[in-house]
């Protein structure tokens, strides 16, 4: 028995032409979001229509023939994935799936408050909520109108359901952020959450202003080192995938650095992306995509979509471009989900 589940799991592992061991797809449920923020899209941003978006019953689909070809752990994104309409339904759908072994959600919390609890219950297992200031203005202004109190009582709401631990994303942004991010540092003196300082990647059509704005890493830690002392790294995998985990002395929570720009993680990539639109994305900064909405709805079995998944996976590229100086033009941040 021991040796035919051995042969079972070895069967459903899926792997691309690089040796990556793929399992971890991250689906984004929306390309709408309720709120605008200046780094990530346009002001007057337009979304998709719902009928080009993939249906519950498509995403079901794509979740059971990605668990069978070895994939355990899933995160939901956006845009903003808790504004899609019926999301505890399918995150609970989600959750049954056998196979799922982790569900998260990256979010930017506004509508926590109410969600975090019949999430929780649904089955979801953790959350990302962007925290990108502390200031309640210059939220306002990053947002293009979003009010943090909302945030903050999204967090709570998260702690109070067990969507533990709470990661919060800090894109740095030159001019808007950069300054703060010893204060967003200082958060996890107090709390165990674990706070991620991302680098700016340049997307669509905010590119420019994207890369002019980047502030490296490096940078970064120096700011919060000079101001709260050494950091030690957390050794060990906790699961947060492209960070590099430190601990001020004393912290309960910690701090990761996603380095996406000065410092690429692609030998260690694990995960493939579906866009709302239901496209095969394989990597999040080269515009390389996969139709599958459109097979899906030509009625294609579930073998062959399971094929031409795995097929797809095992060209995903090796390495982006960005230190080279190349983006991915055709899509936001907001229709990959990050
Ligand atoms: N570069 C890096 N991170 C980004 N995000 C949105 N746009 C960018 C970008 N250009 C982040 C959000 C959120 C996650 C989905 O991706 O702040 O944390
Ligand atoms: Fe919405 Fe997130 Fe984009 Fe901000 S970064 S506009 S919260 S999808």
């Amino acid at each position: 028995m021991a040796t035919l589940t051995c042969l079972w799991t070895a069967a459903m592992e899926m792997y691309d032409q690089y040796g990556r061991h793929i399992h971890y797809l991250r689906i984004s449920l929306t390309d709408a979001c309720n709120l605008r923020c200046v780094y990530c899209m346009p002001e007057q941003a337009c979304f998709r229509p719902r009928r080009a978006l993939l249906q519950d019953d498509e995403i079901l689909m794509l979740v059971q023939a990605a668990v069978e070809l070895g994939v355990d752990r899933i995160r939901l994104t956006g845009g903003e994935p808790t504004i899609r309409a019926n999301i505890v339904d399918l995150v609970r759908r989600i959750a049954q799936t056998p196979g799922v072994r982790d569900l998260s959600m990256t979010t930017n919390g506004v509508l926590l408050k109410e969600l975090a609890a019949p999430l929780a219950e649904a089955g979801l297992s953790r959350v990302n909520i962007s925290l990108d200031t502390l200031n309640p203005e210059k939220f306002h202004w990053i947002t293009r109108g979003g009010h943090l109190e909302d945030v903050w009582a999204g967090i709570e709401a998260a702690e109070a359901a067990g969507l533990t631990p709470i990661k919060l994303n800090c894109v740095v942004t030159r001019g808007y952020n950069d300054e703060e991010v010893v204060d967003i540092a200082r958060l996890t003196l107090d709390h165990p959450w674990d706070v991620r300082f991302i680098e700016l990647m340049p997307l669509g059509s905010v590119a420019h202003f994207q890369r002019e704005a980047l502030v490296p890493t490096q940078e970064t830690m120096e700011r919060i080192v000079a101001e709260l002392g050494p950091l030690q790294e957390v050794s060990g995998d906790n699961g947060a995938g492209p960070s590099r985990d430190y601990r001020l002395s004393g912290a309960r929570g910690t701090l990761g650095f996603i380095s996406s720009v000065t410092a690429p993680f692609c030998a260690e990539c694990t995960r493939i992306r579906v866009t709302a639109d239901g496209k095969l994305r394989l990597c999040l900064l080269r515009d390389v995509e996969i139709d599958l909405l459109t097979p899906m709805r030509e009625g294609i079995r579930f073998e062959a979509l399971k094929e031409l998944i795995r097929r797809a996976v095992w060209h995903k590229p090796w390495g982006h471009g960005l230190p080279e100086g190349m983006a991915p033009k055709e899509r936001a941040m907001s229709q990959i989900g990050g």
